[in-house]
């Protein structure tokens, strides 16, 4: 098996290649969704890649020059406005599900030389953890990747949207509801960092911890969800008596933003629920439940069908949560930490 970089003559071949293996995967889990389009819209995102300097796809080819795997690596640094600075380091590198794959049946011969020049390529842009998506239904690829040193970071899960009950809509008293305003920002922020500040501190320190830029990001990411229109929600949890705000919830039933790869892979009908907190001191008293009832009956109201959301597997709080809320795991992020 030849490994080598994706050249212009390869780009036909290969999209046909990736939309087959999505294909197959989705025949496994129905809940898997590719755009109708999806192989054009390969076409058109790999003659995007090529010549991309921060991007690289390597194929796998047999002597007869027939695609038996393809991967691309992926390392951006972050500009100084850029959101994920809050949770990822500047210099972050990825394995997109959308361009991985390997023949069934070949993941374990295949994927160990095609890990070597992509580790190396990492190594050279100074990635030190890079993150693999992968569908959970892909049993074989997940072996592969877990013999190669892989561990499972996070999970993105899938759950059903429904219409609010009265029984799901009673608060525990004290406390209401409502969606955020301008004049919330400062109280939020304080929530915004709490939220970072767990999960920095979850086993294996893979998020950065905050900084003293991150009051700024979060200002600007917060401002920008609330000017984004109706299919963007910012949800208080508060409480009546002091206006103390104790928790948020933000979605957004809108399509997804270009950088994230995986936007086809992203049906029309299913909401993103971005980030939920609820400050240690208010937890398990029905907030995060009553938040969530809220939010399944506004994604309902906007067209939704489903909702989707990524936690990370260190996580006491989040797993239970979720799969109580007939949460499903879809997809798996897999990291691998270079040695030092
Ligand atoms: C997840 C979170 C938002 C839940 O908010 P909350 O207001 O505490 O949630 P609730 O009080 O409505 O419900 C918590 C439920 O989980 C249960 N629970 C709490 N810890 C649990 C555990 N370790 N195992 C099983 N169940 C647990 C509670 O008993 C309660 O169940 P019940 O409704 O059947 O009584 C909150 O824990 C939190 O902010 N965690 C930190 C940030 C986080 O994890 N965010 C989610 C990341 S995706």
């Amino acid at each position: 098996m030849l490994i080598r970089p994706l050249s212009q003559e390869f780009i036909l071949p290969l999209a046909g290649f990736l939309t087959r293996q999505r294909q197959i995967e989705t025949a496994l889990d129905p809940r898997l969704w590719i755009a109708p389009d999806l192989e054009d819209q390969y076409v058109s995102w790999l003659n995007k890649i090529v010549p991309d300097p921060d991007e690289k796809i390597w194929l796998a080819l047999d002597d007869d020059a027939q695609i038996y795997g393809a991967l691309e690596t992926r390392a951006k640094t972050l500009s100084q406005d850029d959101i994920r600075r809050t949770y990822l380091s500047p210099t972050y590198g990825l394995l997109p599900m959308g361009m991985m794959a390997v023949e069934p049946g070949c993941w374990s011969d295949i994927l160990p030389a095609l890990w070597e020049v992509a580790a190396a390529w990492f190594q050279r842009r100074n990635v030190t953890q890079p993150q693999a998506w992968l569908n959970l239904c892909n049993r074989e690829a997940l072996a592969a990747w877990e013999k190669l040193g892989f561990i499972n970071l996070m999970d993105h899960a899938v759950g059903p949207v429904a219409a609010a009950t009265s029984a799901a809509t009673a608060l525990p008293e004290g406390w209401r509801l409502r969606p955020a305003t301008y004049r919330d920002i400062k109280h939020i922020i304080p929530l915004f960092i709490e939220e970072l500040k767990f999960h920095a501190d979850l086993p294996g320190a893979y998020w950065v911890q905050p900084t003293t830029d991150t009051t700024r990001l979060a200002r600007r990411e917060i401002e920008m969800f609330l000017s984004g229109g109706s299919d963007y929600l910012y949800l208080l949890a508060e409480r009546i008596s002091d206006g103390k705000i104790a928790g948020y919830m933000s979605a957004s039933a809108s399509p997804p933003v270009a950088w994230n790869p995986n936007a086809p892979f992203l049906p029309p009908d299913r909401g993103i629920l971005q980030v939920a907190i609820v400050s240690t001191e208010f937890r398990n008293l029905g907030l995060g439940n009553h938040m969530l009832a809220y939010l399944l009956d506004w994604f309902h109201r906007h067209g939704m069908t489903s909702v989707s959301l990524s936690y990370d597997l260190s996580n006491p709080l989040s797993g239970p949560f979720w799969r109580k809320h007939n949460f499903v795991p879809l997809r798996r992020a897999m990291v691998y930490t270079f040695p030092i």
